[in-house]
């Protein structure tokens, strides 16, 4: 039996018609990779390992899979908006740790997609630089605003986009049908508005 469950979600928008804050100097021993084709399946591993057993994974469960985030990277690549110089993947001394890519919408506007940094890299500054990162690439690339979603629930991401001055511009809904023990198992879920 399944239960259709409805997760909040935040549209978060930014103009970036101001100056952006500067990218942070990366801890020692971790360093930058741009865009490359040939990179396209660590994006795709580090999504995965950043994603593994989030909430997020629940919301969308093609982030919960080795297979399913090979196929959105794929998916992101080949978007005829897809945006290489805010698409971006940090590795340290012990591989991959956090990986970014951008997106440009109908409207022009830049989409971040799956910001992610795998759990025993965390609180060491590399979201909040692989953002910004994302974040000039859009810029360099003339898009005046950029946008993001991101479940309520999810405070670590939200106070991040927050501090980088993105605000809530619409809330949205995302009907999620859930296993009955995968529902119980998570217990964040919001009723249906
Ligand atoms: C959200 C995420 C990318 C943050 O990455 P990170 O490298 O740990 O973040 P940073 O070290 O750059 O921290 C930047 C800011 O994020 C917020 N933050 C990070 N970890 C936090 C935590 N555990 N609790 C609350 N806020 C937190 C803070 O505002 C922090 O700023 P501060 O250090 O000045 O307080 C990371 O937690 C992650 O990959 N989570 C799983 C995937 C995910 O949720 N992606 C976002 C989807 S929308």
């Amino acid at each position: 039996m399944r239960t259709v469950k409805y997760f909040k979600r935040h549209r978060m928008e930014l103009s970036l018609r101001h100056p952006l804050p500067p990218v942070p100097a990366l801890p020692a021993g971790f360093e930058w990779l741009p865009w490359d084709d040939s990179l396209l399946d660590l994006h795709a591993e580090t999504k995965f390992n950043s994603f593994r057993g989030h909430e997020d994974a629940l919301v969308f469960p093609s982030l919960g899979t080795r297979a399913g985030c090979h196929n959105l990277m794929g998916a992101i690549r080949f978007r005829v908006g897809f945006v290489p110089q805010a698409t971006w993947l940090v590795v340290g001394p012990d591989g991959c740790a956090g990986t970014v890519q951008g997106l440009r919408d109908d409207a022009g506007h830049g989409g971040i997609q799956n910001l992610g940094v795998v759990p025993e890299c965390r609180g060491l500054g590399l979201g909040r630089a692989l953002l910004l990162m994302a974040l000039h690439g859009f810029a360099e690339a003339r898009l005046p605003r950029a946008f993001l979603e991101v479940t309520a629930t999810n405070d670590p991401a939200v106070r991040l986009y927050r501090s980088l001055g993105f605000r809530a511009a619409k809330v949205l809904y995302r009907a999620v049908e859930l296993p009955d023990r995968a529902a119980l198992a998570v217990g964040l879920w919001h009723s249906p508005p």
